[in-house]
């Protein structure tokens, strides 16, 4: 039992689909989340600048005292996971394994594509995951750069965003895939549009539900979880009755930018965002 809060990090704003999943799921959990937004987008840079924000970041947290480190970025999670797993004394919780088992699962034919960021294409960590948990396996992995400005422009429909998805997932359309991981945090905003380009026999695989899942069982197992969440049942977690734990929230510049697009995201108020130094 610890009341320390659970720290969630992102390049920017996208990191915000994995808090919301995780604070439906342990309302009981206090949250800090931290968006890179002075460095965003990390996409677009190497595994090493990537690398070396990400320990950055997860100094600042260690420093508010969080008891767990969830990098609810693809690109980092990619890039830095194992670094980070080394260096903190922390457990660390990131999005790519949560997405590969939930993609297995979902696979009938094996055939999975993987849309993400060039550097988390570039990196082939979804493919090495999804094939350790299901050998044989045919992977077809694509970046769609321009998802996440789109995404950061509210443009979640209408024609322009619909042209350039069906362009980016042209070359998936005649590869017979049946699951397709949506391998950013923007790009679960966009699933309408998407899913209308791919067609219903494709199942679209959102890391964030199954990554709060995560959390919660690696909280479990190391005795860590929030006495507001222990103890209730899983129904009831998820109705999020009982007390609810707080949410701060860091970024690295514009704050008030954050705030108005974040509550696009989350669907409720963001009262405040304090603006961190590093
Ligand atoms: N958060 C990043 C990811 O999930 C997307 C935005 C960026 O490129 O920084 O890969």
């Amino acid at each position: 039992m610890n009341l320390n809060p659970i720290g969630i990090f992102d390049s920017g704003i996208g990191g915000l689909t994995v808090l919301k999943e995780i604070h439906r799921q342990i309302p009981g959990e206090n949250l800090i989340y931290f968006g890179d937004t002075a460095r965003v987008p990390y996409g677009i840079k190497s595994a090493e600048t990537v690398r070396r924000f990400s320990l950055e970041i997860a100094d600042y947290l260690v420093r508010h005292d969080i008891k767990m480190l969830v990098v609810a970025c693809n690109t980092a999670s990619a890039a830095a996971l194992n670094s980070l797993r080394e260096s903190l004394p922390i457990p660390v919780v990131g999005v790519l394994m949560p997405g590969a088992y939930a993609a297995s699962r979902a696979t009938h034919t094996g055939r999975i594509g993987v849309i993400g960021t060039e550097s988390t294409v570039a990196s082939g960590a979804y493919d090495r995951l999804i094939r350790n948990i299901r050998p044989g396996a045919e992977i077809f992995a694509l970046p769609c750069p321009l998802f996440v400005p789109l995404v950061e422009e509210g443009r979640l429909t209408g024609e322009i965003t619909a042209l350039v998805a069906k362009e980016y997932l042209a070359p998936l359309k005649d590869k017979e895939i049946d699951t397709l991981v949506l391998g950013c945090t923007h790009y679960p905003l966009l699933k309408p549009v998407i899913g209308g380009v791919m067609g219903s026999s494709v199942a679209l695989i959102d890391s964030a539900d199954e990554t709060a899942r995560e959390v919660m069982r690696v909280l479990t197992k190391n005795a860590l979880l929030n006495p507001g969440d222990r103890g209730r049942p899983a129904g009831e977690r998820e109705s999020r009755s009982g007390s609810t734990g707080f949410i701060k929230y860091y970024v690295t510049d514009a704050p008030e930018r954050f705030k108005a697009i974040g509550e696009r995201f989350l669907g409720y108020e963001i009262p405040q965002v304090e603006k961190a130094e590093l």
